[in-house]
């Protein structure tokens, strides 16, 4: 099963920032997971609308500019990143999870995306992009069709994860409170991996091996893969 930092290491350093996603880094995970608003048309990482939810900030992400937003302390004096500042950073290291928070971001992202692989070390594979706005990732399958999607959803649907092989999602990213066996199975059929978020505790670890989850997305990185090296030998 294969580890994902949620936000960066968010457990440990504050969400969605440049120390977060160098602790996850460090941590040697296979993968990490951050989320993109956009702010005067660049893309940025941000979980939230509201900027006082992770920041020193006030007000909508969509009424700011971008020099009020990176004079802002998103945690620890550091600003909030650029989506290009962290995918610099990462570098090829490990894949990464771009989750589209907002609408309208997938021209930038894509931008982005496509420097990436033309200056840095990234290979194609090593990008995945999700969101909860299913409508986005049929556009950005339209624009990159080379692209993975996963996509992602807090709820068990009825059809399981038809919706996922309706948009040629290459995973499906569930939530842990409606995962079961049926849902899982059910995937598999289908070709599609199974990543689970958040996942923090070592009964739900269990869970999820059990349940033959391929990926997990966890605050704490360090101390999951820990866990699952002691529990391999
Ligand atoms: O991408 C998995 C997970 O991050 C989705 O929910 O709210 O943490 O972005 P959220
Ligand atoms: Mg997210």
């Amino acid at each position: 099963m294969q580890i994902i930092a949620h936000r960066g290491a968010s457990g440990t350093a504050p969400e969605n920032t440049i120390t977060a996603f160098q602790l996850a880094l460090d941590a040697g995970v296979s993968g990490i997971e951050l989320d993109v608003q956009m702010v005067s048309g660049v893309a940025v990482v941000l979980h939230d609308r509201w900027l006082q939810k992770t920041t020193n900030g006030m007000g909508l992400t969509q009424d700011i500019d971008l020099a009020y937003l990176q004079s802002l302390d998103a945690g620890g004096g550091q600003s909030v990143p650029r989506l290009g500042d962290v995918l610099q950073l990462i570098n090829g290291s490990c894949l990464v999870n771009i989750e589209l928070k907002a609408p309208d971001c997938e021209l930038a992202v894509l931008a982005e995306i496509e420097y990436a692989l033309a200056a840095l070390n990234f290979s194609v594979e090593q990008f995945l992009i999700s969101s909860f706005n299913h409508h986005s990732l049929q556009k950005i399958k339209q624009l990159a069709p080379e692209l993975k999607l996963g996509a992602l959803t807090a709820n068990l649907p009825l059809s399981y994860a038809q919706f996922a092989t309706d948009i040629q999602a290459w995973s499906v990213h569930c939530a842990i409170d409606f995962i079961d066996q049926a849902f899982v199975d059910d995937a598999h059929q289908r070709g599609l991996q199974v990543w689970v978020y958040t996942v923090n505790q070592i009964e739900d670890i269990d869970a999820m091996l059990k349940l033959g989850v391929d990926a997990i997305f966890t605050d704490y990185p360090s101390r999951s893969i820990q866990y699952l090296n002691s529990i391999s030998c």
